[in-house]
């Protein structure tokens, strides 16, 4: 059944949503569908793309509805895919509202052995992939004088993770693309938003954080003492892209458990 209220109400929109075959952009896409909207997700790997396609649209057997999901095969460090993606969500959904910006990577190695190549690899895709993909869908909002653009930063945006530099980077670009598209392009109905997660365990990061020294590092770090998940993550964009949000614009809400605002931990985490 889906999830529909007047402020958090998605019926009639299309989201395209990059990374969405797993982790927090699959979380997104399906608290979207169960908020009413038609979602496109997007990644390299086509299989995983299909399965993840194939698992979203089977809510649309739980809301009777014609298919609410698909997937597209998208490199958003090409400019060409990018817009070959949007024009699919055109097709098949008849119209796109609502981009999603949550294909990423990251590299975790000491600074010194970051090569350049890693470095530009972290910002061609977390900052100029999130370009691209506002660009191309971009014209289409300002056609029709509306759309809503979601970028996913970090916590690494605001403070350091250790280890994580070309990251840091570019997720601290996001927050300057977010700022620069909301401010030129509200003109134009387009509003631009960021959410800076804290750590949500997903195939990202499984592999340094769970059971590690750095995860013990985070949760005591975290005043509420736990990993999110990706539904928490997903309540922020529900509210980014809805009329909850529509005067919401140049913003990033942290969905963090308090990570951001702590400074010396409690201990919470034992
Ligand atoms: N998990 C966290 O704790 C956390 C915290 C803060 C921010 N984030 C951010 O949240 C976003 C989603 O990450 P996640 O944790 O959900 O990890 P994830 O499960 O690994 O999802 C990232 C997805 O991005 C896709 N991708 C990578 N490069 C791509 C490219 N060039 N073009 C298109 N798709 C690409 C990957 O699929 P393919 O390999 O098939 O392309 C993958 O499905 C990232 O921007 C990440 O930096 C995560």
């Amino acid at each position: 059944m889906a999830v529909k209220t007047s402020m958090f109400d998605l019926t009639g929109k299309v989201a395209l949503v990059t990374g969405g075959a797993s982790g927090l952009g699959k979380a997104i896409a399906e608290a979207m569908i169960r908020h009413g909207a038609k979602v496109l997700i997007g990644s390299r790997t086509q299989a995983k793309v299909d399965a993840a396609a194939k698992e979203l649209d089977a809510i649309a057997d739980e809301t009777g509805e014609d298919p609410v999901a698909a997937g597209v095969a998208l490199d958003v460090t090409s400019g060409g895919s990018a817009e070959r993606a949007v024009r699919k969500a055109v097709d098949l959904f008849g119209g796109l509202h609502i981009v999603v910006n949550a294909a990423g990577h990251t590299v975790k190695k000491p600074t010194f052995d970051l090569t350049a190549d890693e470095f530009n690899g972290l910002y061609d895709t977390h900052v100029t992939g999130s370009l691209r993909v506002a660009q191309a869908a971009g014209h289409i909002f300002r056609e029709q004088h509306q759309g809503c653009i979601i970028n996913i930063a970090s916590m690494g945006s605001y403070v350091d993770l250790i280890e994580a530099a070309g990251y840091a980077a570019a997720k601290n670009a996001v927050l300057g693309l977010t700022r620069s598209l909301a401010n030129e392009w509200a003109k134009y109905g387009i509003r631009t938003n960021a959410i800076a997660p804290g750590v949500i365990l997903t195939d990202l990061n499984r592999s340094f954080v769970e059971g590690t020294d750095r995860g013990r590092r985070i949760l005591e770090h975290t005043p509420m003492g736990r990993y999110g998940t990706g539904e928490e993550v997903a309540g922020a964009a529900v509210f980014l892209a809805s009329p909850a949000g529509a005067f919401v614009n140049g913003e990033t809400v942290a969905v963090d458990g308090g990570f951001l605002a702590c400074g010396i931990g409690d201990g919470f985490a034992g």
